[in-house]
């Protein structure tokens, strides 16, 4: 009954892995998925999230029970703290609900399901370009996707003057995706005064702002400085969607962990937003998975959740710990933009090759085309979207020098 069943294309991010495992060569380098390695080339554990498994492990209460619809309860208020900020008069008065999801992905979904259901409005606008999968998850719910100018292949920066064009004729009301930090795929965000203007535009015309926080800590290093756009929203007492991923700042991928939080206008409002939204999760997965979860909420917590004085010095040491582990990759990177900016200019690669040095986050933007992609996969084995990024967190000092010498070659056909 399946014999008329089309193949279907392999996914273009996740798809790059697939065909660099089906490389035989030694000489191979896989700069596709978003994904951090270490200078070695290893998947990275952090350290903190080693030491919270185990305490989970000797936990002898420790119970593998069904989680509410909603996720573990831990879980969500601190996450909500981690992105609005420990003081947000959001949270404070309960306008916001939090539910725990399967990453960045499965909180999108969650929210696009929301307000395919519940919002009048169908017309979503993202970034263009934006990550791959964005476009794919808001119409798969229901909603009429539309693009706004982001970024300016010319000076391969923001293309400011476009993005407030694009959002000032969307209709009144609309849904406009942003990407909170360390813009996937450009690596390149708005400045905090360009903040400040897309705000009081997007308030002035009620917009309704849908954040994507895939890489807090990763741009700057620091988780505060890296939620401040969003900050900017939720303090001017407006309503918004912030979807949540620990992927990347906690290295726990695999795991599957996030958080979709929407700010209401009240805490009533918020009551009722959030009964909706277990209707939403409970016919698609019932309820989240208790681990990654629980790893989180471990290396988070603080006072507010335990008060044994000895205990919380300990947890509250395992969070510091977290930000030097996360200061540590977010450095690697940029050393890595260095070392790639340094090896491009001794080989006198032809153009200019600042953008390496100046995107931010896990990624840049090479401006390379798929002709000179696909020929660098054919001829140098290095892998990468065709759209030109590389995760430079997949590299290191030793495939640095092929990296640069397989640009140099691409430009120079
Ligand atoms: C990426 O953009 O590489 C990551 O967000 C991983 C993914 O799921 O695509």
């Amino acid at each position: 009954v399946f014999a008329n069943v089309a193949q279907a294309p392999e996914d273009p991010i996740l798809g790059v892995t697939v065909a660099y495992n089906k490389d035989p060569s030694p000489m191979k380098v896989n700069l596709g998925v978003g994904a951090y390695r270490t200078e070695e080339g290893k998947p990275l554990v952090l350290n903190v999230v080693k030491k919270a498994e185990k305490m989970l492990l000797n936990n002898p209460s420790r119970v593998k029970e069904y989680l509410p619809i909603t996720g573990l309860a831990d879980f969500n208020k601190l996450s909500a703290k981690l992105i609005f900020g420990a003081d947000s008069r959001a949270i404070q008065e309960n306008r916001v609900t939090t539910v725990q999801c399967l990453s960045g992905t499965g909180s999108l979904r969650v929210g696009a399901e929301f307000l395919a259901r519940h919002y009048n409005k169908r017309a979503i606008f993202i970034p263009q370009p934006t990550w791959g999968n964005h476009p794919k998850v808001f119409t798969l719910a229901g909603l009429s996707v539309k693009t706004y100018r982001y970024y300016d292949p010319k000076t391969r920066g923001l293309n400011f003057q476009g993005l407030l064009e694009d959002l000032n004729m969307a209709p009144s009301g609309a849904i406009v995706l942003l990407h909170a930090c360390a813009h996937n795929p450009t690596g390149v965000d708005p400045t905090l005064d360009q903040w400040e203007q897309i705000r009081r535009l997007m308030r002035s015309k009620s917009l309704l702002p849908f954040f994507d926080s895939a890489y807090q800590g990763f741009a700057s290093g620091n988780l505060d400085a890296d939620a401040q756009s969003v900050r900017m929203f939720v303090a001017d007492g407006g309503e918004c969607l912030m979807a949540q991923s620990y992927a990347k700042n906690m290295g726990l991928y695999g795991e599957r962990v996030g958080a979709l939080s929407i700010v209401c206008e009240s805490a009533d409002v918020a009551v009722k937003v959030e009964s909706q939204l277990k209707l939403v999760i409970r016919p698609m997965y019932s309820n989240p998975p208790i681990h990654g979860a629980s790893i989180v909420a471990t290396i988070l917590k603080d006072s507010s959740v335990d008060k044994a004085y000895v205990f919380l010095c300990f947890l509250r040491e395992m969070y510091r710990e977290w930000t030097i582990e996360l200061k540590a990759m977010a450095n690697r990177i940029i050393s890595m933009r260095q070392q790639l900016f340094n090896a491009l200019s001794a080989r006198g690669t032809p153009g200019d090759w600042s953008h390496i040095i100046k995107q931010i986050g896990m990624f840049t933007f090479t401006g390379l085309n798929k002709e000179q992609v696909s020929f660098m996969t054919r001829e140098y084995h290095i892998y990468m979207t065709s759209d030109g990024r590389i995760s430079m967190a997949g590299l290191n000092t030793k495939t640095i020098p092929h990296l640069a010498d397989a640009i140099h070659a691409a430009v120079n056909r």
